[in-house]
């Protein structure tokens, strides 16, 4: 496995690559690396001849009370996990490599950046999109892997390929969870023992609105007063939201049907931690 932390480098990199006709696999990554991030690797290499996975904390995708300064980090670790999986590159650029001082330009995707995580985030979305963008063109990606556990993300992400014309694939990776159903996350380390064991409401909460949703239950309101019953049942929990929506707009549905996702964003202790469930109804 190579690590190459210049763009320039990486570029000569993917064309040399793309010449060959080599097919290119991207996973974006914030590092502090799991195995939902691993996962996506596995497809990638699925999908591609050679897998690049990006590392970076994205400066600009955080807000100014937000963990950026705190945000887990551990690249020898990373390194570790990401060649005993067979990545064959990590890009690993610094912030200045990324965004230099002359830096001015950011992707906007409008309108379904603005609900659920975009409501208590208001520029997060924009630093995504614009990360994202600058790395599929210094990767130059056939395929790019993202994970379903930032469920808007990867519509946002879907959204922007469509709209700016970019040539690249997106494929999106299941949730990977613990064995108790938490859905894994960099941000769990943050969590004592006793918020850990509160954090499982995110997921208990989907597991009985899935249930009710089999059982005939279509009412949004129903579902979802029930969720805030189950994550209010914990002490540490305070709902940043719960919503269900329309898979393709992102607007809240009041009578269930078609492909909805249900959402969660909850604060367990100090740590937000988000959680989701697609359903088809
Ligand atoms: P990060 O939080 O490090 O996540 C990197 C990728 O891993 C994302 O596509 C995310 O959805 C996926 N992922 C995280 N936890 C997962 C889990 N439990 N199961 C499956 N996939 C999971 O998301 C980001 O970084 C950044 O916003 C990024 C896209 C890299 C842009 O900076």
């Amino acid at each position: 496995m190579e690590i190459i932390r210049t763009i320039t480098e990486m570029q000569q990199k993917a064309e040399e690559l793309r010449l060959s006709g080599i097919k290119i696999g991207l996973v974006p990554t914030m590092g502090y690396l799991h195995k939902g991030h691993l996962r996506l690797l596995d497809i990638a290499k699925k999908n591609c001849d050679v897998t690049v996975m990006s590392i970076f904390v994205n400066p600009t995708q955080f807000g100014p009370e937000e963990d950026l300064d705190k945000y887990p980090c551990d690249f020898e670790r990373d390194e570790r996990l990401a060649k005993d999986r067979g990545c064959d590159f990590i890009f690993y650029p610094d912030v200045k490599e990324i965004y230099p001082e002359s830096y001015r330009t950011y992707v906007t995707v409008e309108e379904i950046t603005k609900s659920l995580c975009g409501a208590s985030r208001p520029i997060h979305f924009r630093g995504v999109t614009t990360v994202v963008a600058k790395l599929f063109n210094i990767v130059k990606p056939h395929v790019a892997v993202f994970g379903q556990k930032d469920a808007q993300q990867s519509i946002v992400i879907k959204q922007m390929v469509r709209d700016l014309n970019f040539d690249i694939k997106i494929i999106i990776g299941p949730i990977v969870r613990e064995k108790d159903g938490l859905a894994m996350s960099s941000r769990n380390r943050y969590l004592s023992t006793e918020e850990r064991k509160d954090a499982l409401v995110l997921y208990n909460s989907l597991q009985t609105a899935k249930k009710m949703l089999e059982s005939g239950v279509l009412d949004s309101r129903e579902i979802k007063s029930t969720i805030e019953k189950i994550i209010n049942s914990v002490s540490s929990s305070k709902i940043d939201y719960i919503e269900i929506v329309s898979i393709a707009d992102l607007l809240p549905i009041k009578q269930l049907s078609g492909e909805i996702l249900i959402a969660l964003a909850v604060v367990v202790g100090k740590t937000r931690l988000i959680d989701n469930m697609m359903v088809r109804v």
